[in-house]
């Protein structure tokens, strides 16, 4: 395990094929600085192109996943450079749900506004005891900006994304569990383990499969029916000529762990 320091309040470790992306900003639990957006930005672009990583996990410090923007940023900055942030994080936000690697959200606490929305936009979300959503910016008069209105809608149906938006009240993990937001809820000594072996059976599975299995899933829930299966067919033929679908199979047959290549 080695830490290394990205930002101020980034901290990146690489275990392998999964790498760990921890914000590290307790004292503002978490809060979205324009900086620490940036610099989330950056970071998801170069891992758009880095084979090396296959799994990526998402996490905070402390009582804070990411408590949404940093509003003390928000104080009478001129409307330009308000809208400008709202760009960037929407850019931000999209680059993370658009990367190809599998993603994970490890929530150790409040997960609100930008929180939430950061969390869903990856593939999976875990989740403490001690989490809490929410998108709380009507409170501020204000609404969700980097796709909390459409996002939570898809995820969980326009009633309950519309309750919440408009109460701004705070969930526990246990309801985001029955809404089918989060995977797992996790007693908080667990999270990281559970997050670490999740992690790791995912990006020990062969490398090409789970990419386009992400791919496929996200492509499908925007095209018609039989438009998905049309794409499920063609990718499942392109990766049966792989040598990790040959090697997956001789593998089961042979009664041994198959070495993957990712090719
Ligand atoms: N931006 C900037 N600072 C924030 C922040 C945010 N979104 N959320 C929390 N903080 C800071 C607090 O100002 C406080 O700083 P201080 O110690 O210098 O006063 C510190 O984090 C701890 O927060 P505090 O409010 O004292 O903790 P709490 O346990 O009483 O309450 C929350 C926790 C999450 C309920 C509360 O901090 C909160 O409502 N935060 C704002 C959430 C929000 O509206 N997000 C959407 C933004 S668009």
């Amino acid at each position: 395990m080695t830490e290394v320091r990205i930002h101020e309040h980034l901290v990146e470790d690489r275990r392998g094929p999964v790498t760990w992306l921890r914000i590290d900003r307790e004292d503002a639990l978490g809060a979205l600085s324009r900086s620490l957006v940036t610099r989330l930005g950056s970071y998801f672009d170069e891992l758009h192109t880095d084979d090396e990583v296959r799994v990526l996990v998402l996490t905070g410090t402390g009582k804070g996943f990411i408590a949404g923007a940093d509003i003390s940023e928000y104080d009478r900055v001129p409307q330009a450079a308000f809208d400008d942030y709202q760009r960037l994080s929407r850019r931000v936000f999209t680059a993370l749900e658009q990367l190809p690697q599998f993603t994970i959200a490890a929530v150790n606490g409040y997960a609100l506004g930008g929180g939430f929305e950061v969390a869903l936009c990856c593939d999976m979300i875990l989740a403490s005891e001690r989490a809490k959503f929410g998108l709380p910016e009507v409170k501020l008069g204000l609404l969700p900006g980097g796709g909390g209105t459409q996002r939570l809608a898809r995820a969980t149906g326009i009633r309950f994304a519309k309750e919440a938006v408009v109460t701004g009240a705070f969930y526990s993990a246990q309801e985001m569990f029955e809404r089918r937001v989060v995977s797992r809820v996790c007693v908080p000594g667990d999270l990281a383990e559970t997050a670490r072996t999740t992690a790791e059976s995912i990006a020990g599975n062969a490398p090409l499969a789970v990419r386009e299995a992400k791919r496929l899933i996200d492509q499908g829930a925007q095209t018609p029916l039989d438009v998905g299966l049309a794409l499920e067919q063609q990718t499942l033929s392109s990766l049966y000529a792989t040598r990790d679908g040959a090697e997956g199979i001789a593998a089961f047959l042979q009664k041994r762990e198959p070495q993957f290549t990712g090719k």
